[in-house]
């Protein structure tokens, strides 16, 4: 019998620094990340390149099959993903029944079986977040934390990181497009954003990066001591 790979469920509202949680503790740990948030934006922007419409269901489960069909985790830091428009169609495609169907079995496929990290050595588990991961894809995975922080905050964060990336947009505006998203993710019908009743819950309004991962850190080394 095989051990199942050890795995990192995290989930979050949008700036939370969930991803940049991710990404340190697959890094201290040499666990494969998928950042699942990147699938829905993909498809979104697929759907608009192809001069779809997001919210036409057909249209967008379509392209989320393809998606699942021909993943190239490549193409998924194509910073065209990264902006406002990419992160609000994003969870209007997220919310199409189909669409998240479609993206099941990559993402419960990349849990089970994470491909070598980029120095080709094989990873020794797996880290996912999103939305829905410790309470639909990777329900049974032994560490899960739930990342959340206050709206004007993380709003402050997006603003920036959007700033940076050249996008000329208003704070107000990239305040209510947050608002916006957080009740579509809460709000539609299947996997809602919600907290599990065994996650971990970090609130990042007030807390450096450093000390969510030296927190992280010490709830994985419980749940998983041999790490
Ligand atoms: O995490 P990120 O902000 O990139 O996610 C973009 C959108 O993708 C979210 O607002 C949400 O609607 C959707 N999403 C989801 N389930 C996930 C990951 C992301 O519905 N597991």
């Amino acid at each position: 019998m095989t051990t199942p790979t050890p795995i990192i469920a995290i989930d979050g509202t949008a700036a939370s620094g969930k991803g940049t949680l991710a990404r340190r503790l697959a890094d201290a740990l040499g666990f494969a990340y998928l950042d699942t948030g990147t699938l829905y934006r993909k498809v979104a922007v697929d759907v608009l390149a192809a001069g779809g419409d997001p919210a036409d269901e057909a249209t967008a489960i379509q392209a989320a099959q393809n998606l699942q069909k021909n993943l190239d985790l490549q193409s998924l830091k194509d910073p065209a993903i990264r902006t406002a428009q990419a992160g609000k169609y994003a969870s209007v495609v997220a919310a199409i029944t189909g669409v998240r169907t479609a993206l099941i079995d990559l993402q419960r496929g990349f849990a089970a079986h994470p491909p070598a990290l980029a120095d080709g050595s094989p990873a020794k588990g797996a880290i996912l977040d999103g939305r829905d991961i410790t309470t639909f894809i990777c329900p049974d995975a032994p560490v899960k934390f739930y990342v959340d922080a206050a709206v004007d905050t993380r709003a402050a964060r997006r603003h920036k990181e959007l700033r940076g990336n050249g996008e000329a947009i208003e704070f107000e505006q990239v305040l209510d497009d947050m608002k916006i998203r957080d009740a579509r993710d809460m709000g539609r019908k299947d996997a809602p954003m919600m907290i599990a009743p065994d996650a971990i819950v970090i609130d990042t309004t007030t807390m450096g990066v450093e000390a969510v991962v030296a927190l992280a850190m010490e709830h994985v080394r419980k749940a998983l001591p041999d790490r």
